[in-house]
């Protein structure tokens, strides 16, 4: 998909309003207060439907059943369920954080976005399987988010005044990885320095085009979800894939160094608490590592169903007791309990009390 076309769904004539009533009240703030607009890049971890809705496959299967099931929608027609895009039966990491600055969810999927129509709690630009570095799988690099999101500041759709007063949330969430792995390179050494200094220029142009406060998501244990651990039927984790995050969260530590406005998501440490330790005050979760939704061989995924033909996959009975959703993905329950451990932090670091 071209980016000019996808720009021109969103690109709205208020901008030119936005821009001129922002000018005015630039020049009566001096601080900062807490955000109250939201833009969002990365990948499925934050996405909430920016992939294409097509024809169900595995690319597409968020926007099925059984995806978005414990979504309690209200409109009286007495559905229970329905798949927003998310890779979640209900909500992922933006809503949460979007929740913490007072939001009912995350800001609006970029896609979606209505013609000439800017929401006034930001924009969500995060696509599923993005990553840093190209590959086929890819359909847009979190780079080419920036660029979205650079184009709407430079024309004036998103106010500057909104940029200086909004907080970003990146999530890159080892997507590059899977590539390599995939191929059958398990060093990953030689790829998480380069990743590393991605990230950093990326973090870098957020800052350039005025963004004053981001919270930058390290990597979760990749070897603890289930497509890393179901080699041991989700005994243990994947030595390797640990790791791995260790050390890709090591470095992008180092480079980051002391840069100003930056507030590293500790994932990795938020996911092990509860997965490792199996603590006790995450009784909660039965299965750690197993998820809730699951293809029955490899080559199926969580939602795969012929047409009058039985389920391809199984669906646990009560989604509160896993953690992990599908192959990838923490379930909404999972999420909560996450988001729970990181609240003081980035209520903190946003000046929310
Ligand atoms: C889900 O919601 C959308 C939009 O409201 C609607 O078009 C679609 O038919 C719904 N799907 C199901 C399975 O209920
Ligand atoms: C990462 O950045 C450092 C410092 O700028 C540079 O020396 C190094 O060659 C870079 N490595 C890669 C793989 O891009």
């Amino acid at each position: 998909m071209k980016l000019s076309a996808l720009l021109s769904v969103v690109c709205c004539a208020v901008g030119l309003f936005l821009a001129l009533s922002a000018a005015h009240v630039e020049s009566a703030r001096h601080t900062l207060h807490a955000p109250e607009t939201m833009f969002v890049f990365g990948d499925s971890f934050v996405d909430n439907g920016n992939l294409p809705r097509s024809d169900l496959a595995a690319e597409s299967r968020q926007w099925y059943y059984p995806y978005g099931i414990s979504y309690h929608k209200d409109d009286g027609s007495g559905r229970r369920h329905n798949a927003t895009g998310r890779f979640s039966d209900f909500m992922v990491q933006s809503d949460f954080v979007a929740k913490m600055l007072g939001l009912p969810q995350s800001p609006p999927a970029f896609s979606r976005a209505q013609k000439r129509y800017c929401h006034p709690t930001g924009v969500n630009f995060a696509f599923g399987r993005a990553a840093v570095y190209h590959s086929p799988e890819v359909m847009i690099t979190v780079g080419e988010q920036v660029d979205l999101f650079e184009s709407m500041v430079k024309s004036g759709t998103i106010s500057k005044n909104r940029v200086t007063h909004s907080v970003a949330l990146l999530a890159i969430s080892g997507n590059d990885y899977k590539t390599y792995y995939d191929a059958g390179i398990l060093d990953l050494t030689p790829v998480i320095e380069g990743l590393g200094n991605q990230t950093v220029a990326i973090v870098d142009r957020l800052r350039a085009l005025g963004v004053k406060r981001i919270l930058l998501n390290n990597l979760h244990p990749i070897g603890c979800t289930p497509l890393w651990s179901r080699a041991s039927k989700y005994k243990e984790c994947d030595y390797i894939g640990n790791k791995a995050a260790l050390q890709h969260n090591k470095i992008l530590k180092q480079k980051l160094g002391r840069k100003k406005g930056v507030l590293i998501v500790d994932l990795n440490t938020a996911f092990g608490n509860i997965i490792d330790h199996g603590s006790k005050s995450y009784k909660q979760f039965k299965n750690t590592r197993k998820p809730c939704c699951e293809g029955y061989r490899a080559n199926n995924y969580c939602g795969r169903q012929a047409k009058n033909y039985p389920p391809l996959y199984s669906l646990c009975p009560d989604r509160s007791q896993f953690f992990f959703w599908d192959d990838a993905h923490p379930t909404h329950a999972g999420w909560e309990t996450i988001m729970k451990q990181l609240e003081h932090p980035i209520k903190k670091f946003l000046g929310i009390v």
